[in-house]
């Protein structure tokens, strides 16, 4: 007989699975109308099945044994949302291994595993999606890989954290504590387990691992992206960025030149005039620039119960089309370019500078002939008494540097004797000639 009703595992019934649980409960009518198919969760794996809840729903179906979810043959799809690499890389392992299909919002786990993953999926023509791991509500998977088939891409772009554009942006408008907007974070279910993972910028990197891989169509690994997080951004830079014309954001920046790509997270200054400038709060954005079609963007929440349900809950949507025309297992293709890494003297930006200088007269001078020598020229400059005039803090927008000749640039400068301090360098992205 057919099947009429779908079962899933849920594994994690934290803040994700319980938008997960409610999703599924409040549009049943709607997925069964949209697949053909009920979807029941049958059973939903957690740590402490005493723990109190804040949704009574699911309250016989509770259980701490992974194996009852996992041999259990009713059960077609397991939805992984417990986070972490071990044991849900165990278990979604074990899952395929059995025939089931996966949905999992775990991006550290696909950005570190994931071509483990899916080959184990590919083997035994299983369905793994993974929507919700990149830009929590915004379907930006499905678009680089099935809306974008046709194009090549150069560029993106990525607002992808959610923690870290809410702090900014509270110390941006309201001149907020960084310590204090942290903790709001964490209390409103935004920040990761280990907030350090957010503030470091290590979450956004797994973000951008996975857009490039899916992107430029290359296997990129984790540690092919440079990371900075926002731990050091001071109030100074955001107000000095925003006199120059800037808002500071955790930019993920993925650029192919040719064959060779780049990819990095770090602060970075943000033309105002630039659409994800105002990109705010737990908001992301991600920027793509592709070869036929142009500048597009898309965005919405990156974070948060349901935003990240939604993306959970359509790819199990997808996943049970899949199973009604029997077409599971082919959703994902493998990257099959060869992945040429740019070197330093490659990767192109405009930079954001902060120095404290003696206030002496020729320092300014000295300073953008030391910059001429490395073929560094100057757009935008201003200069401001510092320690009650006893030296200046000069700031800076260079015009296009490598990568090489900035780090250079600031070597020199931590042992020049006018230079008393280099305070910031930030990437600057988004303006005309980028
Ligand atoms: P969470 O609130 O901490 O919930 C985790 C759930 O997993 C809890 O129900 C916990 O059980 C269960 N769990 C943890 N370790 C377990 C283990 N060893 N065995 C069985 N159950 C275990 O996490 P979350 O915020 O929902 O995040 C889940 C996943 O979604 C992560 O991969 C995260 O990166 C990703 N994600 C989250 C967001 C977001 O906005 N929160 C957005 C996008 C992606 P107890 O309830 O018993 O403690
Ligand atoms: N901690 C993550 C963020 C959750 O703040 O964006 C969504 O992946």
């Amino acid at each position: 007989m057919e099947k009429q009703i779908v079962k899933v595992g849920l594994m994690g019934f934290g803040t994700v699975g319980t938008g997960v649980v409610r999703i599924i409960s409040a549009h049943q009518e709607d997925l069964q109308k949209q697949t053909g198919l009920g979807i029941e969760i049958k059973k939903v794996l957690v740590q402490d099945a005493e723990k109190a809840r804040n949704i009574r729903a699911m309250e016989n179906k509770l259980t701490t044994d992974p194996a009852e979810l996992l041999e259990d043959a009713e059960i077609d799809v397991i939805v992984e949302v417990i986070g972490g690499i071990s044991p849900a890389k165990e278990y979604i392992l074990g899952a395929l291994e059995r025939g089931k299909h996966v949905v999992t919002a775990n991006k550290d786990l696909m950005a570190l595993h994931g071509a483990e993953i899916l080959n184990k999926a590919q083997e035994k023509g299983c369905d793994v999606f993974y929507e919700a791991s990149v830009a929590g509500g915004i379907p930006i998977l499905r678009a680089l890989v099935e809306g974008f088939s046709s194009d090549r891409i150069t560029k993106m772009m990525g607002i992808v954290n959610g923690t870290t554009n809410y702090i900014l942006t509270k110390m941006s408008q309201e001149g907020a504590d960084y310590a204090e907007v942290l903790k709001e974070a964490q209390a409103l279910g935004y920040a990761e387990a280990d907030p350090t993972s957010d503030v470091e910028g290590f979450d956004a990197a797994r973000k951008m691992a996975i857009l490039a891989t899916l992107g430029f169509r290359v296997p990129m690994k984790l540690e092919d992206v440079d990371v900075k997080g926002i731990s050091a951004v001071g109030r100074e830079d955001i107000a000095y960025g925003k006199q120059l014309g800037y808002e500071v954001k955790l930019l993920g920046l993925a650029r192919r030149d040719g064959e060779a790509v780049e990819v990095s997270v770090q602060p970075t200054m943000v033309p105002k005039s630039h659409p994800l400038a105002s990109v705010n709060g737990v908001f992301n954005a991600v920027y793509v620039h592709g070869e036929a079609v142009g500048e597009t963007m898309f965005y919405g929440p990156g974070a948060g119960e349901m935003p990240t349900a939604t993306a959970v809950v359509s790819d199990l949507v997808t996943v049970v089309k899949n199973m009604k025309m029997g077409v599971n297992g082919r959703g994902m293709v493998a990257p099959y370019k060869e992945k040429i890494l740019k070197d330093d003297s490659q990767k192109l930006s405009k930079y954001f500078l902060r120095i404290v200088v003696a206030d002496k007269r020729g320092v300014l001078a000295k300073i953008t002939q030391m910059l001429a020598d490395k073929n560094i020229s100057l757009e935008q400059v201003i200069q401001q008494p510092y320690n009650n005039g006893s030296q200046a803090e000069i700031i800076m927008i260079t015009h296009l540097s490598s990568k090489s000749d900035m780090n250079s640039v600031i070597a020199d400068m931590e042992e020049m004797e006018i230079i008393t301090e280099v305070k910031s360098c930030y990437r600057v992205e988004g303006g005309d000639q980028q």
